[in-house]
């Protein structure tokens, strides 16, 4: 069986308020087409085709580089779903297959299982085609309505064209399955005779149960079918797809006392027996292996966390931090770019960042690496088993050599040997007592 996959992505998006195409806008910290192409992209003997408009040229490459394999068919004037697959057409022809599936950009989180499942509906019961449909759970909607004659699917119809609220109970998801010959010979039917003057792909129900064709639907849930058309749709979808995570997490082991307050990116990896306390934020690019803490309020993107850690509360990590097992990284310390070796204590509000800090070595509360000349990044090095005073400023680029000990309250602009203690001395003054 042989499968082309149309995803419309080349909507204005006028209801996103936004210059962003609409679907590179992020659910969990990814553009939702992204979702929709990580999804189809692992089925078997299929081509995917993305239908974009010209605004959406700039973004073509930044597609690529990820999905190499799909084509791009450019709708030249947003005229609606149908005339976005019309311009879809030339690709589809160049490689005809069995089947077509066209999804909607903005609506990314369409489970693969779901699609099998109404493509084996169409595959078993020989079907022109099928809509994989969804009972919202509000009737006040604007998700284009079934129509049904003697249980049998025979239209659907826009929100657009219908005069008064009309309480049907099962809508369209946005995407259908179809025969390829039967979309390629129909599609020139479709016409634009409607209030919002668009070619509605939706119109192929009724032409297809004009002549007989062979037509029915697949429902799903309807969460799985969410359509982003502004952006409190997104934010809605992104409630959806963190409800999704927490419930991977908690059922794999990740320990969540308040999970609702939890959030997660698309990439989040946790290892087990992990613990996540209320209030942590999970940006791109976490890895977290077994048995760490994640206190409240902390902050993590681009990080790897070994085992046995405990991070925060208050903790800010980034821009590509590793931690070796067994470290402490306390509240109020923000790491970012550096490697934090085995067994070391950054127990309070410490800033470090370019650095790598060597085992058993100890960072005292207020110490700071000044990374930055005003020009430059700097680099600052740590050996192992070194301790480093409260409120010390470690000026890179700098190296402390193993061993060392810096005492409280000093600025180090030196690079320290190895076993040697630096130390700011007190000065000790006898009051004058004339005055
Ligand atoms: C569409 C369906 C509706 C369904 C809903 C589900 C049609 C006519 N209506 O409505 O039945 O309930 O999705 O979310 O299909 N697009 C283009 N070119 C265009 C117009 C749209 O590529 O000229 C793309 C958009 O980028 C989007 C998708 O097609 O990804 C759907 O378009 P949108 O305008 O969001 O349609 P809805 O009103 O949501
Ligand atoms: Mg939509």
């Amino acid at each position: 069986m042989s499968l082309s996959i149309i995803v419309l992505a080349a909507g204005k998006g006028s209801r996103m308020a936004s210059s962003k195409p609409k679907v590179l806008h992020e659910v969990g910290n990814y553009p939702m087409l992204f979702h929709i192409l990580d999804t189809v992209s692992s089925f078997k003997n299929s081509f995917v085709n993305i239908v974009i408009s010209h605004s959406f040229l700039d973004y073509k490459d930044l597609i690529i580089s990820k999905y190499n394999k799909v084509t791009f068919s450019i709708q030249s004037q947003q005229k609606g779903t149908a005339d976005a697959v019309k311009s879809s057409l030339t690709n589809i022809k160049k490689n005809p297959t069995d089947y077509t599936i066209v999804l909607c950009g903005d609506t990314p989180l369409i489970s693969k299982k779901t699609i099998e499942k109404s493509l084996n509906k169409l595959v078993k019961n020989n079907l022109d085609l099928c809509v994989i449909s969804m009972k919202p759970e509000n009737k006040k909607n604007s998700y284009g309505k079934l129509k049904f004659k003697e249980n049998k699917l025979i239209g659907i119809i826009e929100q657009s064209e219908i005069k008064k609220q009309d309480h049907k109970d099962i809508c369209n998801s946005g995407i259908m399955i179809f025969k390829t010959k039967r979309l390629i010979e129909n599609l020139k039917l479709v016409n634009n005779n409607n209030r919002k003057k668009e070619y509605f792909l939706t119109d192929l129900v009724d032409i297809f149960y004009k002549q007989n064709f062979s037509i029915d639907h697949y429902v799903c849930n309807f969460n799985e079918t969410l359509g982003v058309n502004n952006l409190i749709d997104l934010s809605r979808v992104n409630n959806e797809f963190q409800k999704i995570k927490r419930r991977s997490f908690l059922s794999k082991g990740v320990i969540m006392e308040a999970p609702d307050t939890v959030y997660f990116s698309y990439d989040t990896k946790i290892a087990k027996n992990v613990i996540i306390q209320p209030n942590v934020y999970f940006g791109p690019e976490v890895e977290i292996k077994d048995n760490v803490v994640l206190r409240s309020f902390s902050y993590l993107d681009n990080v790897k966390v070994s085992q046995n850690v405990l991070i925060g509360p208050y903790a800010r990590i980034r821009d590509g931090v590793n931690i070796k097992k067994n470290s402490k990284i306390g509240n109020f310390v923000e790491i970012k770019k550096s490697n934090v070796d085995e067994n070391v204590k950054i127990s309070h509000l410490s800033y470090i960042g370019d650095s790598t800090i060597n085992s058993f070595s100890n960072v005292g509360a207020g110490a700071i690496t000044c990374n930055y000349d005003g020009k430059r990044k700097n680099k600052t090095i740590i050996g192992k088993n070194c301790f480093i005073g409260s409120n010390t400023s470690l000026v890179a680029p700098l190296k402390i050599k193993n061993g060392s000990i810096i005492g409280a309250g000093t600025v180090v602009n030196k690079d320290v040997p190895n076993e040697t203690v630096v130390y700011r001395k007190s000065e000790l003054i006898k009051k004058d007592k004339k005055k």
